[in-house]
């Protein structure tokens, strides 16, 4: 494995590959879910980059910036291991001049749910996902494809939108959710939770549970789900729960094969998200 700090490296490095680019981008503090979206690049790619970028530009005044888990020697260790070729851990100054131009998330899709929780977040991820897109296929690979987590369904749908929009030359690949024996989801930030917060958390992906209970019984009405949802999550300060179709549409009924059912809540000081896809 190479890792590259620089953009002339990361060139000359892609400049080599004679084949098919599987690009997994991350935030590192890298961990099983991260693992599971390497592991498919790497079964269906001649060659695995994975880039490795806390950008700015997507978080908030106020938000875990700073704070974000860096563990750029362990991630180097777990990327080495499961046989990524180039490891891309590029500084802010080499991605973004001062004064630049942005991408604004679509009025509707981008404002919902995390977009309202969240406002520009999904802006700056846009900007910083186009650029590595862009980066990474710069010298033309034979197929290129970028593998993103269903954890974060809205950004996998906004991506898939961007790539459709601006007629980027990428297959985007959806992967499933890796969670825990306990069934809470993996996160970067699950390293916040202290232990007594870590089993309120297991709420979120319980709630979820339930909720697909009461679809096997045939329960489709979606204010239904919820209000057995909020039960499951009474001690959880919940910031949404939404049943929405893959376009995120709201739905009043779930429709099999067709519905994505979202919770947010913020356990402690520690922010989560978890969804279900059926
Ligand atoms: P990050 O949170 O590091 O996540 C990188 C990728 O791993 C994303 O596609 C995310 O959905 C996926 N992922 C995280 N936890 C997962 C889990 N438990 N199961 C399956 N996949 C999981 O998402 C970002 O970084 C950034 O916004 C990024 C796209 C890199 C742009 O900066």
């Amino acid at each position: 494995m190479t890792i590259v700090n620089s953009i002339e490296e990361l060139f000359a490095q892609t400049a080599q590959f004679n084949g098919s680019i599987g690009f997994v981008p991350t935030m590192g503090a890298l961990h099983e879910g991260h693992l599971s979206l390497i592991r498919q690049a790497r079964k269906n790619n001649d060659f695995v980059v994975v880039s490795i970028f806390v950008n700015p530009t997507q978080f908030l005044e106020g938000e875990d910036l700073d704070a974000y888990p860096r563990k750029e020697e362990a991630d180097a260790k777990i990327c080495e291991l499961a046989g990524v070729d180039v490891l891309f851990m590029p500084n802010t100054k080499m991605m973004y001049e001062a004064d630049e131009l942005s991408i604004t998330a679509p009025a509707i899709r981008g404002f919902i749910l995390e977009g309202t929780k969240r406002p520009s977040h999904f802006d700056g991820m846009l900007q910083v996902v186009m650029k590595l897109l862009n980066l990474i296929a710069y010298n033309k690979p034979t197929a290129f494809r970028a593998y993103f987590g269903k954890k974060d369904a809205q950004q996998l749908a906004l991506i898939m939108q961007m790539v459709k929009n601006y007629f980027i030359n990428v297959d985007v690949v959806p992967c499933d959710i890796v969670r825990d024996s306990d069934g809470l989801a993996l996160s970067s930030r699950n390293v916040y939770l202290s232990k007594e917060e870590r089993i309120k958390a297991l709420a979120l992906s319980r709630s979820l549970k339930k909720a697909t209970e009461l679809v096997m019984q045939k329960e489709f009405k979606v204010e239904v789900i919820k209000e057995a949802m909020f039960e499951v999550l009474n001690e959880v300060d919940v910031e949404y729960v939404a049943l929405v179709n893959r376009q995120f549409q709201a739905l009043d009924e779930v429709e099999i094969g067709n519905t994505i059912i979202l919770v947010a809540g913020v356990v402690g000081t520690t922010r989560l998200i978890d969804n279900l896809w059926i």
